[in-house]
Formats: C-alpha cells, sequence, structure tokens
C-alpha cells in the first residue's frame, strides 16, 4: 500500500522532531533525517551502524534548491542537474553553509541530489527543508529496494516507513564528483554514456584505491551467500563444481542461460532496466533460501550494466 497523505504529514512531523524517516526513492530506500539538524543525522549513523566520516547524501525538492548546501556550482554540473533531476543522479559539489561538517563527513564538499519519487517529493516539499538519506540498510548490507526490506533490515531503529512501492530503479544513484574533473565516484541509475553525452566530454574515473566515496569500499552490498562472479558460459561448470562440494547453489543468470537442475535459478532479466530493478531483491532471496553461493553472470560493462557488475562485485569481495 502506498503512503497516504496522512503517512506523509506523519513523516513530516517526525522529520520535525529530528526522527528517522524510512522513505521510498527510485533508487533504493533511503533512512531520512532533517538535513540541518546534526542530532537527527547522528542518529541516521547510529541506526546504520555506519562509521562516522561517510557523507551522507543530501536531498532536496528541485535543482534550484541546492545553493546554500552548495556554493560556487560550476555550469556544468547545473546542466547535469537541470537535465537528470528529479533522478538517479547525486552530484559532489563544494560545500555550502548550510552542510554541516556532519553531513559531509568532515569534507569540503556535499554530496546532493532530487529524488524521483512522488512520496519523496511530497515529504520534502512538506518539510521544506532537506534530508539527508543514505540507503535505508545496516552497514555494508544489501540496499532496501521495498518498504519491508527496510523493516526486517532496521525494524525499530527507524521511526517510521514510507511505502512507496519497490523502487523502480533498484540500483542507488550515479555519483559524479565536480570538486576538480568532472568525475565518476559510482556508476549508478543514470548510464555514464548520459552523463558523458550531456557534458560533451568523458568522466574522469576515481582510482581503484580511492576510498573518497565509502559506498565505493570493496565489501559493500553484501549478502550472507558468497558470491562469485564468472563469465555467462562458465556459470554451468562452476556450478557443477560447487554442487560436487555439497553446496546450495543458486545461479544469477539471464533467461538464456543453462544452469543443472539442482541449482536455484535466480533470473536476471535480458532487459538490462529489469535486472537492475530486481538485483538487491533476488541477493535478498539468496538469503531466504539459505543458499551457501550464488554464481553470477558478469554483465556488460555499458549502460545500467556497468552499476550492476559494480554492485555484483562488491557483492562478491569479502573482507568483512
Ligand atoms: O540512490 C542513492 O544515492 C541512495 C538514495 C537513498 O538516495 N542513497 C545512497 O546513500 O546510496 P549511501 O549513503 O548509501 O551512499 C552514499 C554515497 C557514499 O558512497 C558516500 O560516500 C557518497 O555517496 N558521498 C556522499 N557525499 C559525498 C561527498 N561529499 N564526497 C564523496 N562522496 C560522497
Ligand atoms: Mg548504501
Amino acid at each position: 500500500m502506498t503512503a497516504s497523505d496522512a503517512d506523509i504529514d506523519h513523516a513530516v512531523e517526525v522529520l520535525r522532531r529530528g526522527g528517522l524517516v524510512g522513505m521510498p526513492t527510485e533508487t533504493v530506500y533511503g533512512l531520512a533525517a532533517d538535513a540541518s539538524s546534526d542530532a537527527a543525522i547522528r542518529r541516521i549513523y547510529e541506526a546504520k551502524g555506519r562509521p562516522s566520516g561517510h557523507p551522507v547524501i543530501v536531498h532536496v525538492g528541485a535543482a534550484d534548491l541546492i545553493d546554500g548546501w552548495a556554493v560556487d556550482v560550476p555550469p556544468a554540473a547545473r546542466r547535469l542537474g537541470e537535465a537528470l533531476w528529479p533522478g538517479p543522479l547525486t552530484l559532489v559539489l563544494p560545500r555550502g553553509p548550510l552542510a554541516s561538517p556532519l553531513v559531509s563527513g568532515g569534507r569540503d564538499s556535499v554530496g546532493i541530489r532530487v529524488p524521483d519519487h512522488p512520496v519523496a517529493l511530497a515529504v520534502l516539499e512538506r518539510f521544506a527543508g532537506a534530508v539527508g538519506a543514505p540507503s535505508a540498510n545496516r552497514f555494508g548490507r544489501v540496499s532496501p529496494t521495498t518498504a519491508a526490506d527496510v523493516v526486517d533490515d532496521l525494524g525499530d531503529r527507524v521511526d517510521v516507513v514510507l511505502d512507496g512501492g519497490a523502487s523502480v530503479v533498484g540500483v542507488e544513484s550515479t555519483i559524479v564528483s565536480f570538486v576538480g574533473a568532472p568525475t565518476l565516484l559510482r556508476p549508478g541509475g543514470v548510464p555514464v554514456e548520459l552523463i558523458e553525452s550531456i557534458l560533451g566530454g568523458p568522466l574522469a574515473s576515481a582510482a581503484a584505491d580511492d576510498r573518497s566515496a565509502p559506498g565505493t569500499l570493496p565489501s559493500h552490498y553484501a549478502p550472507d551467500a558468497r558470491v562469485e562472479l564468472v563469465e555467462a558460459d562458465e556459470v554451468a561448470d562452476r556450478c557443477r563444481t560447487l554442487l560436487g562440494t555439497g553446496s546450495s547453489v543458486g545461479a544469477l543468470v539471464r533467461d538464456d542461460v543453462e544452469v543443472p537442475d539442482a541449482v536455484v535459478r535466480l533470473s536476471s532479466s535480458v532487459d538490462e532496466a529489469e535486472a537492475a530493478r530486481t538485483l538487491y531483491a533476488r541477493l535478498r532471496e539468496a538469503d531466504r533460501l539459505g543458499l551457501d553461493v550464488l554464481v553470477a553472470a558478469r554483465p556488460d560493462l555499458t549502460g545500467l550494466g556497468r552499476a550492476i557488475a559494480d554492485r555484483l562485485r562488491r557483492a562478491a569481495h569479502r573482507d568483512r
């Protein structure tokens, strides 16, 4: 059931009191708190179990509301915002006077976006302010794409969860930094190709060891099941080997990829948008089924495939 007007009003009250709201967005559900209150933002860190020093994305209701949160916004960043907001794009910009060092993880920059979801936009409009919102999962876990996922993961650590249906994009926003040359910090819901066509040139890539965006820590987005990422034509062989060791095995593959009968098939669509939309639900399903191993076929690195491959790579990395 989608949040009613009364639910939204209640959530706004909770925000005004410094509380935490599970808020649907088009990418994943966010854990929202008043961005202008350090006490409220501190509660986000506690609820997630997230180390401080990890910046939180500031969400505003429209592109022209970024000023004050950010300053010295380069024209190219404005162009991106105008073209793609509301939408799954986060811009990292020089930090303005409205953004506290806590929101920005002690940096001189702030991450900011306009979410494209009617419930989130209604919350922001009625709140008439900005909310800080990381994904509404415990630190290092798979991001939630339904209200039920948020409740499963955070329980009573969140004051209210607004139901806005399943997130339609399914992977987090693309993050582009405008501190220095335009740089891709995280592939996400807006394909890099689209951003580059609007900018009229290539984005720089953050160095592999760059820890400037904690979402880029290697072992994020991890389910309990061990994730293995292989080429599509190696999936069947790898599954057979794992079955031979007595493991319960799932395969996250497109419908046209063959897997042995004893393997639980968690289909990934040939349609890339659908594959992104269902990715986190599939990772959660692997855990619900108690699978030991999930063998995933490596997607092409174009369009949304780049974000899917990125999340699967991080899910496969285990140093937690
Ligand atoms: O789609 C999304 O972006 C979702 C929804 C809820 O909006 N939010 C999200 O937040 O993914 P979170 O906290 O899970 O990931 C935020 C990422 C982190 O990697 C963080 O480091 C980066 O954004 N970030 C935020 N502000 C930054 C800054 N000033 N400099 C560098 N990275 C920043
Ligand atoms: Mg997250």
